[in-house]
Order: structure tokens, then sequence, then C-alpha cells
């Protein structure tokens, strides 16, 4: 690609999107007075500026200046059942009029979990309130049942903002050290030193990285991984490796956690543990689960759960259980999310993976479509993506983002940054689909040419 084509195109259409945007710029100004930065999560913070949403409904958003978008961010990857779905709505509302908190246990949590435990093959499940505090308690189940400190995770996933997890989450390749032994790299100030030797990093789908490893670091007693890596675009496991892992980690006597945050109830009713067959011992859950509530849930064998039982390990919160977040997760599991909706997110994937490959091809971008079922991406690639270190060396950020801004000026809200994937919801029409399928191509024509755009 030249890259002064890109830098031309990249002035209009940052230029066109201001001028589009003007209320959502003076409401960050107005923001910034009272949060930093001016948003409520680091993470809604994007250049040139965030867009301040006011509603949506079925798979349209619209912002407060009231254009209005066909959404594949969704949340980041929460609203797979569309925006104020009829049947979750009627389930909240209810909930509402009866009460919104006890902290008592009450009947639809037993049908949530029950679902859950059906949906992921594990047989105890407990509930928390962000995919944050699901690998947190993950985590502490794993220690407490090894008995050892020390945890493995991949190089290059987000678990979520606690301290063990905050490690080589999108490390500078300057500060990554070498791949046979990556260096811990803090992913914020603030994080004890203690937390972060406990930690080591080994690299997705290299069965090979975590047996050594393992024999290296005889602390260690917990892996925590993304099964689908989903915060780099969308990067599958290689044939086989997940099963590596899970024999692996049951010969070192070592817990395993697939963090299925993003992947759990998107890519199939059973997340990964359905679509590979591979179970762990324990499961972390969030996002669309609550049907765009606030929700966590930790999923896990009955020995290792028996020690929240006996009390040995302290799993607890004011809100686990909310009633508006069980009524919300049970409408979207038991009623929302069933055989024919997973159908049609498979479908819907399969339509829009094609189209935007054969984009990529016609026109011989340094790309290709990647993605499973709700969740996908054009990967701005020159080389395919296996892991963290290859995303440094061939992403190219500059397309990436020149791709948002299209995207974003003519009518696709769409997930900011590399690190994100489109989520499709059962709302999509087909025609929705080709219409960010057309956004692409018009997208591939103006940069692939040497004209104006
Ligand atoms: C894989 C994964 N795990 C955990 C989390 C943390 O979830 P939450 O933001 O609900 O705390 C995220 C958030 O994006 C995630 O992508």
């Amino acid at each position: 690609m030249n890259p002064e084509r890109v830098a031309q195109l990249r002035e209009q259409m940052l230029a066109r999107l201001a001028s589009r945007t003007e209320k959502s710029r003076a409401m960050l100004e107005q923001a910034r007075r009272v949060m930093p930065a001016g948003v409520p999560s680091s993470f809604q913070d994007q250049p040139p500026h965030p867009i301040y949403v006011s509603h949506g409904k079925g798979s349209q958003v619209w912002d407060v200046d009231d254009n209005q978008y066909t959404d594949f961010h969704n949340g980041f990857g929460v609203m797979v059942m569309g925006h104020a779905n009829p049947t979750i709505v009627e389930a909240i509302s209810r909930a509402a009029g009866r009460g919104t908190h006890f902290a008592a246990p009450g009947e639809c949590a037993i049908r949530v979990a029950t679902e859950l435990s059906r949906r992921f093959r594990l047989p105890k499940v407990r509930f928390a309130n962000s995919g944050t505090e699901a690998t947190l308690d993950a985590i502490r189940l794993g220690r407490a049942f090894s008995g050892k400190d020390g945890v493995v995770k991949i190089e290059g996933s987000y678990h979520g903002h606690h301290d063990t997890v905050m490690v080589s989450v999108a490390p500078d390749p300057q500060k990554m050290g070498p791949r046979s032994s990556p260096n811990r790299v803090s992913y914020s100030a603030g994080i004890p030193q203690a937390h972060i030797d406990l930690v080591t990093v080994v690299p997705y789908n290299d069965p090979d990285a975590l047996e050594a490893a393992l024999q290296a670091n005889p602390g260690v007693g917990t892996m925590i991984m993304e099964p689908v890596m989903l915060n780099i675009g969308v990067v599958p496991p290689k044939p086989g490796y997940l099963e590596a892992v899970r024999e692996i980690t049951a010969r070192h006597g070592v817990v395993l956690i697939f963090d299925e945050v993003k992947t759990g109830a998107t890519i199939a009713a059973g997340g990964v543990v359905e679509r590979f067959g591979v179970v762990p011992d324990l499961v972390a859950l969030a996002k669309a689960t609550g049907g765009g509530t606030p929700i966590g849930a930790v999923l896990g064998t009955e020995e290792i759960m028996a020690q929240i039982t006996s009390k040995k390990v302290t799993q607890v919160g004011t809100f686990n259980g909310n009633p508006l977040t069980m009524a919300a997760a049970d409408a979207t599991l038991t009623k929302v999310l069933d055989a024919k909706a997973y159908a049609r997110l498979e479908e819907a994937g399969k339509r829009m993976l094609a189209g935007c490959q054969d984009i990529c091809d016609r026109y011989g971008l340094p790309a290709y479509a990647v993605g499973m079922s709700a969740k996908g991406c054009v990967m701005f690639a020159s080389q395919p993506v296996v892991d963290y270190r290859s995303y440094t060396e061939y992403f190219d950020d500059d397309l990436n983002y020149l791709a948002w801004l299209y995207h974003m000026n003519h009518g696709v809200f769409m997930t900011p940054g590399g690190d994100e994937q489109w989520t499709l919801s059962i709302a999509h029409t087909d025609e929705e689909l080709d219409h960010y399928i057309a956004v692409f191509e018009q997208f591939a024509a103006d940069v692939t040419s040497t004209g104006r755009a």
C-alpha cells in the first residue's frame, strides 16, 4: 500500500467524521471536566474522539448528533441478541417492577446456572458482575486448589483489570524479550512487582513452549487463556493446540481456566467448550451471557468448586445474582439465543467472511478475513497471525484505522483498534451485512487507486 495515499485518505475521512460528530466533540469537552479523558472506561477513549451514543434498537444505534449506524461494535461483543430485544426488555421490566436488589438468592439464578452448566459441560456455577471478577475468582480457585501461587498466561491476552492478569497484555515489542522466555511486562502503573513476578508468560499456539515453561517453573499451578484469541483481532487455535494444552496442564497438575468472556454464548451456545470439544477445569464468562446487563460467572468441576462450599475459598459480591441481571440472562439464554439464533449467527458470519475475503483477493489487499460465527474481522496482516508476536510484526494499524474511518463515515458503527473484531447479532439482516461489505469495498477501491476519494 502507498503510505501517502493512506495518509491522504485518512485526513479526508477524519475531516468528514469531525464534521458529522460535532456534538460528540462538544460532549467530550464537557465530560473531560469530570471524568479523566471524558469517558467512563479508558477503552472508550478512541481517536479522534469518542462517539457518544444516545440509543439503540435491534441492529441500529444512534449517536448524539443523530447519525444512524448499523452496529457491528455491539458493546465490545455483548449484544448478539440485538439492542432492546423485546423479550429481554420485558424480562428486565418485569424484574424491575418487583424490586431491583435484595442480596438474597432468587429462583431465576437457579435457571441461569442450570443453563450455563448444560452449555459449558461443567457442573457448578457462581455469579459475579464482570469478566474481571470472573477471571479473578477463577484464578483464586485455581491457586487454592493447586496450592501454588504461580500463574501462566498467554502473551498478548487480556483477561480484565485485576493485578495478576495485567501482565504482558499488549507489551511493547522492544520490551518483550526472547520468545523462549518472554519478559513479564506490566500493563499499568500501580501493579505490585510481587504480583508480576508470579506470572509466567508463554506464546499462544505453541504447546512446546508451554511444556518448557511448566518444566522450568514448578511454582505454576494455574493457567489462564483465551482459547480463541479475541483481543488481537481473531486468532484461532491451530488444530490440536487446545487438546495439547489440556493434556499438558493435566499432566503437570495445573488447573486450566478458559477465559470465555468473549467466546462464551457468541461463537456457539457453549462457546469454545462446545465448538472445540475441549473442557477445562474452570470457565470464566461475562459479556453476552448477561443479555446486556453487567454479569460475570465462573463455572468449574465439583472438586474445585467444593472449595467454595467448604469455605476454603471466599467467593462473594453484593450484586452477585442480582435480579435484573438474572432476569436478563435467563431470557437471553433460555428464550432468545436458541438453536435457531446460533444457526443464524453461523450463517451471517460465513456471509461476512466470504464477502470481505473476496474483496481482499480482488483488490490485492495485504489482509485476510477470519472469524467464527458472530465474531470476525479483517486482519490487516501480510502473513497469517498465529500469536501476539506475529501480530506485532505483520499487523498494519494505519490500514486498519482507515477502514474503521470508512465504516464510521458510512453508517457502520465498528469497534476501534486492531485488537477488536466485529460482533454480529441476530438482528442483522443480510442487507445490513452486505452494506458492511460494500463499505469495505469502497475503502479497498480508494486505497488501491491513485485518485481522490
Ligand atoms: C477475554 C476477556 N476477558 C476478560 C475481560 C474483562 O471483562 P470486563 O470488561 O467485563 O471486566 C475482557 C474484556 O474485554 C475480555 O475480552
